[in-house]
């Protein structure tokens, strides 16, 4: 199993004075959080940081300090790699795809931001997806009523909110279905689950985890913090 965790993100919306994914939590880089969550996951043999392409030292530091943070075994053996992201999400996703080596089974796509997924959300997308799934999403049931609106801000619908799920990452993959997918893209959409369900193919959703919540506003910065000070 390899996991890819896209961290070539600007973090526009964040507004720090640097790349997202080395912006501190409690005194450490979102990236290195993810890192640390991400290899303590049971399975994994390979891992891709996607960094921002002037930013490939600094991430390789991070993956270091991740892989620091974790005691025992499951480390031993893995394999990294750093690689220059693109300009939008699904092209640094296609660039830590393109290195994988040939015998990855299942990848796990995953984002910097969602900075303390933990460990054991990894092993449950990955138990779906060798479990038959070719494609598995972690998401929560939405607490907002939801508008389909129009390009004048008219409501168009109103989808059943107990049938909608917010979706998060890692999102797990068959690595030949993921593959395909992109390969197949015509144009960008917001997860690649999305690709997939382009080919016609079932997407499943397991349920998610808080902690996978994504870091995009500064009050998500003040949230994750929180987190980890009880524990997280
Ligand atoms: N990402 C990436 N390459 C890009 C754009 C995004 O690897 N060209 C990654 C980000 O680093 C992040 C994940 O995709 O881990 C989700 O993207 P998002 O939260 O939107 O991060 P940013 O694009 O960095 O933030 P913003 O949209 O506010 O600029
Ligand atoms: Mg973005």
């Amino acid at each position: 199993m390899a996991v890819v965790i896209v961290a070539a993100g600007s973090g526009s919306r964040l507004g720090a004075d640097g790349p997202k994914a080395f912006v501190e939590v409690e005194g450490t880089a979102l990236l290195t959080h993810a890192v640390c969550r991400a290899v303590a996951s049971v399975d994994i043999a390979y891992l891709v940081v996607v960094a921002p392409p002037h930013h490939l030292t600094e991430a390789a530091g991070c993956v270091a300090a991740g892989i620091a943070g974790v005691a025992g075994p499951v480390v031993d053996g893995l394999v990294t790699a750093v690689v220059p992201g693109g300009p939008e999400r699904g092209d640094s996703v296609m660039a830590g795809l393109a290195v994988l080596p040939a015998d990855i089974e299942v990848v796990l796509v995953h984002d910097a931001a969602r900075a303390l997924a933990p460990a054991a959300l990894f092993d449950a997308v990955v138990a779906a997806v060798r479990g038959g799934h070719p494609a598995v999403v972690p998401g929560l049931p939405v607490v907002d009523t939801i508008k389909e609106v129009d390009e004048a801000g008219v409501v168009r619908a109103t989808p059943v909110r107990a049938r909608l799920r917010a979706v998060q990452t890692p999102q797990g993959f068959d690595r030949a279905v993921l593959d395909r997918a992109h390969a197949a893209a015509a144009d960008q959409a917001t997860d690649d689950a999305a690709l997939v369900e382009r080919l016609g193919l079932p997407v499943l959703v397991i349920p998610g985890d808080l902690l996978a919540h994504k870091i995009t506003t500064p009050a998500d910065l003040g949230l994750a913090a929180l987190l980890l000070r009880r524990g997280a």
